[in-house]
């Protein structure tokens, strides 16, 4: 068996991806229209799952998410899926070590979407820029972490997630992505 992830773009994932796709919440269209273009990209694989996002779109609801981190932005679909859940006002901060993807694909259509301010793309090392957030005071701001980068800094990812009541990693191998919940550091 292949240890490649599936996903459910695949035309041989498995039954129950399909299902997913068939009966979940319809893609918002921006997101629909990023989906479809990130997949041209040669790099296309790097993308999140769209049930995924819709799961994640769901939890950062359920928790009233404010303020929200995207760790592995490729070409901003996770942002996009977050930053269309937060309440006015709401911000994510969006950590890559490039933006080339962003510019590319992401930023036309988070313009579109009527929510670029609402993302802050913060080109550097994931790890320098959970480090500055701690540094400048932001432990216990945010809501809510999605993990996507580099698998082996996951860890320490995890321990920098500054103060997030919730976060989920999106998996380095064929187990389902987890997602964990904490008591909430942040006051109502
Ligand atoms: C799987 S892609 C992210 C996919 C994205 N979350 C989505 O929804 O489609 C992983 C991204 O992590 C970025 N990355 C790799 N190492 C990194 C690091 N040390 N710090 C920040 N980003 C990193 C890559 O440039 C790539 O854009």
């Amino acid at each position: 068996m292949s240890n490649a992830v599936r996903k459910a773009y695949d035309s041989d994932a498995s039954p129950l991806h399909h299902y997913l796709l068939k009966h979940m919440t319809p893609l918002n269209p921006h997101l629909a229209k990023l989906h479809a273009a990130s997949l041209q990209d040669q790099r296309g694989r790097m993308l999140s799952a769209s049930e995924e996002l819709n799961f994640l779109q769901m939890l950062m609801s359920a928790i009233g998410a404010r303020k929200t981190l995207d760790i592995g932005v490729f070409t901003g679909y996770s942002a996009l899926a977050a930053a269309l859940v937060l309440p006015p006002g709401g911000k994510v901060v969006a950590c890559d070590v490039t933006d080339k993807w962003a510019n590319q694909y992401g930023r036309p259509v988070w313009k579109e979407a009527g929510v670029e301010d609402m993302i802050e793309l913060r080109v550097a090392p994931a790890l320098d820029t959970l480090n500055a957030l701690l540094a400048a005071g932001e432990e216990g701001t945010f809501d809510f972490a999605f993990i996507d980068a580099d698998k082996p800094s996951y860890v320490a990812y995890t321990r920098r997630r500054c103060g997030c009541c919730a976060w989920a990693a999106s998996s380095p191998s064929t187990t389902p992505s987890t997602a964990a919940r904490w008591p909430a550091t942040r006051p109502a």
